[in-house]
């Protein structure tokens, strides 16, 4: 078990990549708070998984403050963060997206590290140190056209994950992303600005050298890795999981 008596909080996790790391975690050891958007599927993983359950949306500081204290006050105290919530417009002509869009697409992914950053900060100090990770993508290392606001906010998670590993070594946290490429969650059809039809998925497939798509317990598995002790030397990473497709 390798992240025995360590607690964490996986936002987003009511489903995709965040149901996977979360379950991850349990398997590992680790006591899981659940947070997302959707109250009811962070219920039912947390109930699977013998976690506790929070909703809020990523986006407003006291929905944020309310994750990380409760997460306190259930677990006596957080070791690990993942930054995972997410959302993007549907993929198509740039200049297409609407200013709500664009407002929600980096509220969702971008103003939502800020918050945790604020919150869980003091938190992760008083346990001696701690991990905080970021789910960004492949989209902030090597964009696809389409997709150039929501490339953007990965870009942005990008370098606050870069900057923050350097303000926050001295506190022993270390802060690191992990990039995945395109995977089959919620999110699928709005990256591809497509169905998510076997031929559609064909074009994907061709950029990514391994020849498949990503899944959760690809980013799962990173994830544990950067929570463990094992990784204890590593921070500012942007680690793409992503087959080759950024090689
Ligand atoms: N699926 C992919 O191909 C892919 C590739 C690279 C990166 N990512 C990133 O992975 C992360 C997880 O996405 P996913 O693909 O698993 O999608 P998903 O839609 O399956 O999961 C995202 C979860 O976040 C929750 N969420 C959305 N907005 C929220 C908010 N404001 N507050 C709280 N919760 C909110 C949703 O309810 C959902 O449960 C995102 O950051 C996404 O950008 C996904």
């Amino acid at each position: 078990m390798r992240l025995q008596g360590k607690v964490a909080l996986v936002t987003g996790a009511a489903s995709g990549f965040g149901e996977g790391i979360a379950r991850e975690y349990a398997a590992q050891g680790a006591k899981v708070a659940v947070a997302d958007l959707n109250l009811e599927g962070a219920r039912r993983v947390a109930g699977e998984i013998g976690g506790v359950a929070f909703g809020g949306d990523v986006s407003r500081a006291a929905d944020i403050e309310a994750m990380v204290k409760g997460t306190v006050e259930a677990f006596g105290g957080l070791d690990i963060v993942v930054n995972n919530a997410g959302w993007t417009y549907k993929n198509g002509d740039s200049l297409g997206v609407s200013e709500e869009e664009f407002d929600r697409v980096f509220d969702t992914n971008v103003k939502s590290v800020f918050l945790m950053a604020r919150a869980a900060h003091p938190v992760l100090v008083a346990r001696g140190g701690g991990s905080f990770i970021t789910i960004s993508s492949t989209a902030g290392l090597r964009p696809r056209p389409g997709l150039t606001w929501y490339n953007g906010t990965k870009g942005a998670v990008n370098v606050f994950t870069q900057s923050l590993a350097q303000e926050w070594a001295r506190g022993n946290i270390r802060v690191n992303a992990v990039c995945p490429v395109m995977g089959v969650t919620g999110l699928t059809s709005a990256f591809m600005g497509m169905e998510d039809t076997p031929e559609n998925r064909q074009r994907f497939l061709a950029t990514i050298p391994l020849g498949r798509l990503s899944t959760p317990d690809d980013i799962a598995n990173a994830c544990v890795w950067l929570a463990e002790d094992s990784s204890s030397f590593i921070t500012g990473v942007l680690l793409p999981v992503d087959g080759g497709r950024c090689a």
